[in-house]
């Protein structure tokens, strides 16, 4: 650049002597020599700032062609890559590129993250084992049977597994799907990294078994809004992972950033999202591969860190899949939850709250709303968009209080 500007001074200082000069037939050849070196100057400051992008403007701009010129201008500045961010990247980039391995019987993991009791166990019961629960009527008592199950349940094992990390105490299981499913587990501390331990836990457990090829995260207060085989092929056939992923400039967002993450992590690569994802085979294990930016937020993402509210579950998962595969990811969550209200905690519905309609609501929203924590409160609206095809964008939904389960039992009817 400073050799472009001196020339562009050179010219500008040349231009003036132009109508000034009164000996014009003596100056005649220095004065057409100026003029050619401002014109080749100029051409050059033109080709410096507007660099061609067209084969026509290559064409015009150089005769060696583009890539002469591309490499006449200087690179971009690029950060040399520290010895860990080179192992790491090497490890993503192969495990990203081997094809998913081909079972017979492909699976989805559908790991619980709870503190105890599973209040829907019940309804997920009701999803796994796919049986109509219909409102018939019993000629013995000659009442309306609401607990009917007809004997011809059809189950769909063998295209899931199910993992329970209880955190605070031994669950109760009303569901044999439910049973011995518990992994070893640690405690959970809201806002600590001891959040993304737990889901680090869960996959590990999960990718044990070589069939399972999705990997769902749910809490204790999410439910299913569709049955098992629409989930299934939803999940099974979209080409990318449903990691929540936007950029929110606000205090609740890139506020929480600490330049201590440097250089790994750097402000314009920061993420947020909702912790509720749901991931394809490939990364899971990268998930598992990392432990360089695991590390960063680990130590400088948490609660009360340099006056920061740094919520690492918030963050890690939505920053690292930015980095390492933006396109492999939707950038929503699949899992359904109510911000509207606008405060702390999002929506919970109670008994009275879930009606068909709700329900109806729920499944039929097609566009994915992020909004921002600064004063504008900006609405980034995204369509849900399924293999390139517009599609609803949720498969679960959260929080329900656990009084709704038998509304939801009677409503969902799978
Ligand atoms: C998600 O956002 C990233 C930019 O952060 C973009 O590159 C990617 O294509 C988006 N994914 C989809 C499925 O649109
Ligand atoms: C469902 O959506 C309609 C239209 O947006 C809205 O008017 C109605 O209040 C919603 N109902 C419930 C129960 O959320
Ligand atoms: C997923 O499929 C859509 C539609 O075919 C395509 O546009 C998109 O690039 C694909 N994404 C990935 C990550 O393969």
């Amino acid at each position: 650049m400073k050799g472009a500007q001196g020339w562009q001074l050179g010219s500008m200082a040349d231009m003036q002597i132009l109508p000034g000069s009164r000996h014009r037939p003596s100056l005649k050849r220095p004065i057409w020599i100026i003029f050619l070196v401002s014109l080749v100057s100029l051409f050059l400051v033109c080709a410096y700032i507007y660099p061609p992008h067209g084969n026509a403007a290559c064409y015009v701009f150089s005769s060696g062609g583009c890539k002469a010129l591309t490499n006449w201008l200087p690179p971009a500045p690029a950060r040399e890559l520290t010895d860990e961010e080179i192992i790491s990247w090497v490890v993503f980039r192969d495990i990203l590129n081997t094809p998913p391995v081909q079972s017979k019987n492909s699976k989805i993991a559908f790991m619980f993250l709870t503190p105890s009791s599973l209040p829907f166990e019940k309804l997920w019961d009701m999803f796994f084992r796919w049986c109509r629960y219909e409102l018939s009527y019993d000629w013995t008592y000659g009442e309306i049977d609401k607990g009917h199950f007809h004997n011809t349940c059809q189950g769909h094992e063998g295209k899931f597994s199910v993992y329970v990390h209880a955190s605070k105490e031994k669950p109760v299981h009303v569901s044999r799907y439910f049973l011995n499913r518990e992994i070893r587990s640690g405690e959970v501390l809201w806002g600590k990294i001891s959040m993304v331990d737990a889901e680090r836990r869960l996959l590990a457990h999960a990718l044990k078994d070589p069939e399972n090829q999705h990997f769902v995260l749910l809490s204790e207060s999410c439910v299913p809004l569709h049955n098992f085989d629409y989930v299934y092929n939803y999940l099974m056939h979209a080409n990318v992972s449903f990691v929540d992923c936007f950029v929110d400039p606000g205090p609740h967002g890139n506020g929480r950033y600490s330049e201590r993450m440097l250089p790994e992590v750097e402000k314009k690569n920061f993420r947020k999202g909702a912790q509720w994802f749901s991931m394809r085979r490939q990364h899971a294990l990268i998930v598992m591969a990392d432990s360089l930016y695991y590390s960063r937020f680990r130590d400088y993402c948490k609660p009360g860190l340099d006056g920061k509210n740094c919520i690492a579950d918030e963050h890690y998962l939505p920053t690292f899949f930015h980095m390492i595969d933006p396109g492999g990811i939707a950038n929503w969550s699949v899992t359904h939850v109510d911000w509207s209200e606008r405060k702390w905690h999002p929506k919970s519905y109670r008994a009275q709250d879930v009606t068909d309609e709700l329900l109806k609501n729920i499944t039929s929203i097609d566009l994915s709303v992020h909004v921002t924590s600064n004063e504008k409160s900006e609405e980034r609206v995204q369509a849900c968009l399924w293999n390139g095809i517009k599609r609803p964008c949720y498969l679960f939904a959260r929080k329900f209080y656990p009084e709704t389960l038998d509304k939801l039992m009677m409503l969902l009817n799978f």
